[in-house]
């Protein structure tokens, strides 16, 4: 038998999606592979501490009550009988050492064989692998992807750069134009714009969009700070709040006009070089547009899988998907969301992508999947088998002049 691998599931986070984020770790807790995965929740609690669970052990096995109950849970945000949230209670406080256990592979020799069998250690605990289990602000923008650098550890999902290109709505859509990917108008405004000449800003966005448009802070997600201007008495308003979140603003036209809403299609993608596109989705919100309340609050949204569509734009959707991932040099996973006119020439954009999208196994990533042909339990271990084989392949790299 071959060697069981030890893989770190970090959770929780500062963010404003840590809720969701206790109860993605607490689905894929309940789902990996024990036959081949050893398993260590790390916990990272709103305050930023990082904690271990002494009684990891017990609170895994916990079994009945510790399992999530996703449906309701993930409406409710309640994470108060998962497991992760029993380890950001119980847990001790460890440090983070980021240092990687071993001399990187190019520090050792040209051999290929020792940067796949390189430990790292991660909050005293050597590892082989991390999936973080976090989104938003400082877990899915690249910033804990850089302290998985520096420890020399392989980590589920997307690198540094892709991290933080996927979560800045400005950079991410500079990266779709130059691949000629289509996308709605927009106008990016700092905030310092905005706020030194108000009349200046608004004739911009006048000029080149009709309302109704949307009003985003460029990073931040789960809808946090969007809003939809249907007039000018609403957009000030709108680009003030957006400007309470980020510092660059990013105002779109609105698909789908005054009358109607845009159509929300969304397609998983999975792999690292050659990275497939999962069959297309559709979420149906329960309110006028897919914001924060109807994401996590309110009953009312609804899933159709898959998205009923014409064969000729579920390939163009599906091909977008991938073209996506690879211009924002994305890996692991990530779901593309598009945005399509309900009515008249049925236009299809492209919206976001999200490196490291909800993950309950009710969630839409895994619900694509599963669609697909690949089950929840199989697909966290070929993220994981994708994570060792970026960094065996990073590992290649020599990063000073060989003599
Ligand atoms: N240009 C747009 N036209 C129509 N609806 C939009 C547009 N942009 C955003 N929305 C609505 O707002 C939601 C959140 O916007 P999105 O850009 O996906 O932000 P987040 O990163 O917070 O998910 C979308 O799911 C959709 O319902
Ligand atoms: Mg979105």
């Amino acid at each position: 038998m071959t060697k069981k691998l030890r893989v770190g599931i970090v959770f929780g986070g500062r963010s404003g999606e840590h809720e969701v984020s206790l109860l993605s770790a607490a689905s894929i807790l309940q789902a990996i592979d024990r036959k081949k995965y050893d398993v260590a929740p790390i916990g990272i609690n709103k305050a930023g501490h990082w904690l271990i669970a002494g009684a990891a052990q017990g609170l895994l096995e916990g079994g009945g009550e510790s399992g999530p109950k996703p449906e309701k849970k993930l409406r409710a945000g309640d994470p108060a009988a998962t497991p992760g949230a029993r380890v950001l209670a119980e847990g001790q406080p460890t440090l983070l050492a980021p240092e990687p256990e071993k001399p990187s592979a190019s520090a050792l020799t040209k051999s290929d064989a020792a940067a796949l069998d390189s430990h790292a250690a991660l909050g005293g605990q050597s590892l082989d692998a991390v999936f973080p289990v976090l989104h938003g602000t400082f877990g899915e923008d690249g910033t804990i992807q850089g302290l998985f650098e520096l420890a020399g550890i392989a980590y589920v999902g997307s690198g540094v750069l892709g991290s933080s290109a996927g979560m800045d709505k400005d950079v991410m859509k500079r990266l779709f134009a130059q691949a000629k990917l289509p996308m709605v108008k927009h106008v990016t405004l700092l905030r310092a714009e905005w706020e030194r000449s108000p009349r200046k800003a608004i004739a911009q966005i006048e000029a080149a969009l009709q309302y109704p448009v949307f009003v985003k802070p460029a990073n931040l997600g789960s809808s946090v700070g969007i809003s939809k201007a249907h007039n000018r008495k609403e957009l000030a308003p709108a680009l003030d709040l957006a400007a309470k979140y980020d510092r660059k603003l990013v105002i779109e036209q609105g698909v789908g006009g005054k009358r109607s809403k845009a159509r929300e299609l969304e397609v998983a993608v999975l792999g690292n070089d050659d990275p497939k596109a999962s069959v297309v989705g559709e979420i149906i919100p329960g309110k006028e547009f897919y914001d924060y309340e109807a994401k996590y609050l309110s009953e009312g949204s609804a899933a159709v899988i898959p998205a009923k569509l014409s064969k000729a734009d579920t390939k163009l959707i599906r091909d977008l998907a991938v073209a996506a991932f690879r211009a924002c040099d994305l890996s692991g996973l990530a779901r593309v969301d598009f945005l399509m006119e309900p009515d008249g020439k049925q236009r299809i954009f492209l919206n976001e992508v999200n490196t490291l999208p909800g993950f309950t196994s009710i969630s839409m990533y895994p619900k694509l999947w599963e669609a697909t042909g690949i089950g929840y339990k199989e697909l966290i271990t070929r993220l994981i088998e994708l994570a060792l084989e970026r960094h065996a392949e990073k590992s290649r790299n020599t990063y000073s002049r060989e003599e």
